[in-house]
């Protein structure tokens, strides 16, 4: 198999683990990099012996970018893609796809129409963690899943990051943050979702920066920050998720899912790893499964070194911009919904992504 080459766009706090893992996989190699801000793309360029671009635009044009990876804020998600789908590059983005459906949507019509592939973060579903539950579930070991609980409670980020507004703007929130990790991690265990309800309120009006070097600024909330949801998934299973930055304790688990013949406890979405537990209906404990699946570490990337191999075999890729978009389209809709008052029919679907075969190597993609 050939290897493809890799622009990075963006190269903030999450773009080393991509540069450290994308020279790993066999199929990808970085030859480029760029940020708006020059000082950083430089850096970046140094510490990991590739090439700076001057401009952004200068990396899109690139002959030597096939695939731009893109891993700039969210609310520049969507116009770098775009600029990056018109040079004629594939494109892999950090989540969420874009910041409103009606990106997430012009992302997908442009891809189409140029026979490009789109890809998007989280790929965390490709993780030993996740892979070894799906198996569990493809085997029926729960039985006919039933339901599905999905909790993100914390009180926020101004307390530690250092430029928290975005939190708290139209876009941020726990569920266009954290929502991704969660919902993508739910359609790779049970299918797309085909009807949905949420509730959602603001807690806490304004927020006080606590952490340096912006202490004492205060922000006004613009999008809720307490967002409970129902979901009915297309293959009969309800699931049920909580994100919120209101809560300041819980006991919580991550996600369960409940079977017919038992339940499954699912290791963070937000990681590669963990270890599942499983608890059968005559069982008296819980009890840990051994990971089935490789991935376990930061593997980071791993979505796009599986995008970079469907290109080359043409089947689909698994962190597709299909899948990226339905979770971006349920996570609005959960505001719609309590907004309206009324319960909201998804307009996008995505197909289950297959599940990866046991025993690859750790620097390869079936
Ligand atoms: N930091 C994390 O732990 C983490 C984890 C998972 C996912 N993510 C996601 O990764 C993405 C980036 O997060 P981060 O923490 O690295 O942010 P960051 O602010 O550290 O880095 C983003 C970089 O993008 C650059 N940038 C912004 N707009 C740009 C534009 N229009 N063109 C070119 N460059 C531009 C910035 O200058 C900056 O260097 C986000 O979507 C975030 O949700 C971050």
């Amino acid at each position: 198999m050939s290897v493809m080459n890799i622009g990075i766009v963006g190269c903030g706090s999450i773009s080393g683990i991509y540069f450290t893992n994308l020279a790993r996989f066999k199929g990808t190699r970085v030859t480029a990099c760029a940020d708006i801000d020059l000082v950083k793309a430089e850096s970046a360029a140094a510490r990991h012996g590739v090439r700076s671009e001057a401009t952004v635009a200068d990396l899109l044009h690139a002959p030597d970018v096939d695939v731009v990876v893109n891993l700039t804020v969210p609310k520049a998600h969507a116009q770098v893609t775009l600029d990056a789908l018109r040079a004629g590059k594939h494109v892999y983005g950090e989540k969420p796809l874009a910041a409103t459906r009606a990106d997430g949507q012009t992302i997908l019509r442009e891809a189409a129409s140029r026979g490009l592939r789109v890809g998007s973060a989280p790929d965390t579903f490709l993780g030993g963690g996740h892979q070894t539950c799906r198996r569990l579930l493809d085997e029926g070991l729960i039985g006919e899943p039933v339901g599905a609980t999905a909790f993100m409670l914390c009180h926020g980020h101004e307390s530690w990051h250092p430029s928290p507004e975005f939190y708290y703007e139209v876009g941020g929130g726990p569920m266009m943050d954290m929502g991704p990790y969660y919902l993508t991690a739910l359609v790779n265990l049970l299918g797309p979702i085909r009807r949905l309800s949420g509730s959602a309120r603001i807690t806490f009006p304004e927020r006080t920066i606590t952490s340096e070097p912006k202490r004492g600024k205060v922000v006004t909330v613009e999008t809720p920050t307490y967002i409970a949801g129902i979901m009915e998934f297309g293959s009969g299973p309800i699931g049920t998720i909580l994100t919120t930055f209101d809560v300041w304790h819980s006991t919580l688990p991550r996600i369960e899912v409940y079977g017919t013949e038992g339940s499954l406890l699912v290791p963070d979405p937000n990681g590669f790893g963990g270890v599942p537990m499983i608890r059968g209906k005559l069982d008296q404990e819980w009890r840990p499964v051994e990971l089935s699946h490789g991935f376990a570490k930061n593997a980071r990337g791993i979505g796009v070194a599986d995008m970079v191999k469907a290109l080359q075999t043409g089947r689909p890729h698994r962190a597709s911009g299909d899948l990226a978009f339905h979770v971006l389209d349920v996570m609005e809709g959960f505001l719609d919904s309590s907004d309206s008052g009324t319960h909201y029919e998804p307009i996008s679907t995505c197909e289950r992504p297959a599940a990866l075969p046991v025993g690859l190597p750790e620097d390869d993609v079936d």
